[in-house]
């Protein structure tokens, strides 16, 4: 199976918002993946497997009030129940803060997640370095609190100022989970095994 990460564009926001529909109860209308789309085109961003379908997607966003503390927000999230527990969400939730912190300066990037999401809790904490900056009760329109959290950028600072590592002719960047071999702007998941 080989997947590949890569900047969302104008023609995927159908696919994504289907496969918003697919997977969550926040569901937005199509104006609002426009408004993402055009407004910081440099920071959303898709996997398609092979045949190009769409297999999950990040929907992210800088915040407009605060320009001498620049930061991120993560709108949405999801992988398809058939593409779980590859890495996908990671490397998407990765490759977006870079892009934050390369395009805008981004100093943080925050989210909310619901207090029973499990999977989504596990993968913000353990494996992204999130942390819990308040709760907010009742945030969802079920009732449910939220929890919004935080996560410092600064180690992508290192990263930009770091020698850049080699990318493909295509501008991009490739990825080979079974190799571990990482690059910009795009990335290859192969080798992938359920
Ligand atoms: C949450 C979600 C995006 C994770 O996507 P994913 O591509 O499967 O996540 P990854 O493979 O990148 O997981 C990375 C880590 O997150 C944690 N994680 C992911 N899914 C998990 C699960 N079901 N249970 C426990 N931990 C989980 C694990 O630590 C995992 O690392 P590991 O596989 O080495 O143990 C996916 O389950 C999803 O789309 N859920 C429905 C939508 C949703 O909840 N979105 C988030 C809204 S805030």
């Amino acid at each position: 199976m080989s997947i590949n990460i890569r900047c969302a564009t104008i023609d995927d926001l159908l696919n994504m918002q289907h496969c918003n529909l697919q997977c969550l109860p926040e569901n937005y209308q199509m104006k609002y993946y426009l408004y993402h789309a055009l407004s910081w085109p440099q920071v959303s961003y898709v996997a398609e497997d092979e045949k190009g379908s769409i297999v999950g997607y990040v929907l992210a966003k800088m915040e407009e009030d605060c320009e001498d503390n620049p930061h991120g927000h993560i709108t949405s999230l999801a992988v398809k129940r058939s593409h779980r527990r590859l890495g996908i969400a990671q490397k998407l939730m990765n490759q977006a803060s870079r892009a934050m912190v390369e395009c805008f300066g981004a100093k943080y990037v925050s989210l909310h997640v619901r207090k029973s999401n499990r999977a989504a809790l596990n993968l913000y904490t353990s494996s992204l370095q999130f942390e819990l900056s308040e709760v907010e009760p009742k945030y969802y329109a079920d009732g449910e609190d939220a929890y919004a959290m935080k996560r410092d950028l600064s180690n992508f600072y290192m990263e930009k100022n770091a020698p850049k590592e080699k990318t493909n002719k295509d501008g991009n960047t490739h990825i080979h989970l079974a190799d571990a071999m990482i690059v910009h702007g795009q990335i290859r998941l192969s080798t992938l095994h359920h």
